[in-house]
C-alpha cells in the first residue's frame, strides 16, 4: 500500500462526513506532504507518443481537481500519465457562493457549481515554473466571469502558457460561467478558434490545442464540433460535466450545477463514440466522464478515446484506484488478444451508438 493510500484511509472519515469542499482542501494540503517519485517504469501496452509528448500511461487527471498547480508533481506521483491543472482564468476569481460542491454518495456523483474559483494566471505561471519533477501538464484555461471580452481572455491564456504547458485545453464547456457553453455553437466556435490561432501565430513556442466539450450536446452541435475543430484543434476532451439529472438516487440531485461520476459514464461516452465516427478516427479523442474502474476504462478506449482522464472517482476510491486502473488496461490489452492499447481505440464505436439509438427509439415508443 502507498503512502498517498494510507493517508486516504487514515483520512477518509474526515472526507467523508462534512463539507465536501472543505474535504478537498484537506486532500490538497495533505498531498502537498507527499514525497514526490520519479516515474515508474512504463507497460510497453500502454506507453505511447501523442502530439510529440511521450505518456508513460494513457491515464490523466481531468481539469478541476487542482485548479492552481499546486500539486503538480505529487498527482503526477500517484501513477497519472498526464495530469491537467485549471480552469485558470486570467484574474483571480472567487466563483459562486458556497455551498457549492455536492457528493452524492448513492450515486457515486459529484454535483459542483463552483464558477472557476482559482488563483489567476500569474499564480499558475509560478505553479508551473517550480516543478520539481518530469510529466506531462496541460493547462485547462477560461474565461473571467466579468470579462468584457471573453475570447481576448483565451488569447492571454494561449500566450501566457504556451512555453510552459505541455498541451493547453480551451474550457467553453463549464455549466457554472453563464453563457459560456454558447461558445460551442459553430459561429462562435469559429471565431474564437480563429483567434486560438492567430495568437499561436504570433509565438514562438505553440502547445498543442485541445477543446473540451459538454455532454449535453446534440447530434448537430456535435457535427457542427467536428466540422469546425478538424485541422484547428488536436484533440477534443469528451467530456465536461452535465447539466441533466437522470436516475439520480441522491437527496442532493437537484442542486444546481454540473454532475460527474458513475452516472455521466453512459452519456459521455456514446458522445465520445459519436464523435469518434463523425470524425472517421481522424481527431485524437480524450475520453472522461464516469471512469471508476478498468472496465469502464477500457469501454472508453473501445469507445474511442485514445487518452483518458478521471476526477470524481478518485474522490469516493482515493489514490489506490490509479495504479488499479492502469495495471487492469495492460491486462485487457493482452487479455483481448492486443498488443497495444491503441489497437482497441474505437473497435466497439459503432456498436455503442447503435445500442445509444435502439434505447432512444425503445422510449419513444
Ligand atoms: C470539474 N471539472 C472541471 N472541468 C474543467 O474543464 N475545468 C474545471 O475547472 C473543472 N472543475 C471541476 C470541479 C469539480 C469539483 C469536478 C467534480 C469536476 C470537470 C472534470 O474535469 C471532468 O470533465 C468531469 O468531472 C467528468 O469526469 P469524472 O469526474 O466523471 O471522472
Amino acid at each position: 500500500m502507498s503512502l498517498a493510500d494510507i493517508g486516504f484511509r487514515l483520512m477518509r472519515p474526515f472526507l467523508e462526513t462534512g463539507d465536501a469542499e472543505r474535504a478537498h482542501a484537506l486532500t490538497l494540503a495533505a498531498l502537498k506532504y507527499l514525497p514526490v517519485r520519479p516515474a515508474t517504469q512504463a507497460e510497453e501496452r500502454l506507453e505511447t507518443v501523442q502530439f510529440g509528448l511521450q505518456f508513460p500511461n494513457p491515464l490523466g487527471l481531468a481539469a478541476g481537481f487542482d485548479k492552481n498547480g499546486d500539486v503538480i508533481d505529487q498527482t503526477l506521483s500517484l501513477g497519472f500519465g498526464f495530469v491537467e491543472v485549471g480552469t485558470t482564468t486570467p484574474l483571480p476569481q472567487v466563483g459562486n457562493a458556497k455551498p457549492r460542491l455536492f457528493r452524492l454518495r448513492e450515486d457515486e456523483a459529484v454535483i459542483n457549481r463552483m464558477g472557476f474559483n482559482n488563483s489567476g494566471h500569474q499564480a499558475m505561471h509560478l505553479a508551473l515554473m517550480n516543478r520539481s519533477r518530469g510529466g506531462i501538464v496541460g493547462v485547462n484555461i477560461g474565461a473571467n466571469k466579468d470579462s468584457p471580452d471573453r475570447l481576448a481572455d483565451f488569447a492571454i491564456g494561449v500566450t501566457q502558457f504556451a512555453a510552459v504547458a505541455d498541451y493547453l485545453t480551451i474550457n467553453i464547456s463549464s455549466p457554472n460561467t453563464p453563457g459560456l457553453r454558447n461558445l460551442q455553437s459553430r459561429k462562435e466556435l469559429e471565431q474564437l478558434l480563429g483567434i486560438i490561432l492567430a495568437t499561436q501565430a504570433k509565438i514562438s513556442r505553440q502547445a498543442p490545442v485541445f477543446l473540451k466539450i459538454a455532454p449535453d450536446l446534440s447530434l448537430e452541435e456535435l457535427a457542427d464540433i467536428a466540422a469546425v475543430a478538424a485541422g484547428k484543434v488536436s484533440a477534443i476532451i469528451v467530456s465536461n460535466t452535465t447539466t441533466s439529472r437522470l436516475g439520480l438516487r441522491s437527496p442532493l440531485a437537484m442542486e444546481s450545477g454540473g454532475l460527474s461520476g458513475r452516472p455521466l459514464f453512459d452519456l459521455s461516452t456514446v458522445q465520445l463514440a459519436r464523435l469518434h465516427v463523425m470524425t472517421n478516427g481522424a481527431m485524437p479523442l480524450i475520453g472522461v466522464g464516469g471512469i471508476c474502474d478498468a472496465n469502464s476504462a477500457w469501454m472508453k478506449i473501445c469507445a474511442g478515446a485514445s487518452l483518458l482522464q478521471l476526477y470524481t472517482a478518485l474522490v469516493f476510491s482515493g489514490p489506490a484506484l490509479i495504479p488499479k486502473i492502469v495495471a487492469g488496461l495492460a491486462k485487457r490489452v493482452s487479455d483481448n488478444g492486443y498488443r497495444h492499447y491503441r489497437d482497441a481505440v474505437g473497435v466497439d464505436a459503432h456498436a455503442i451508438i447503435e445500442q445509444a439509438d435502439a434505447h432512444q427509439r425503445g422510449k419513444g415508443t
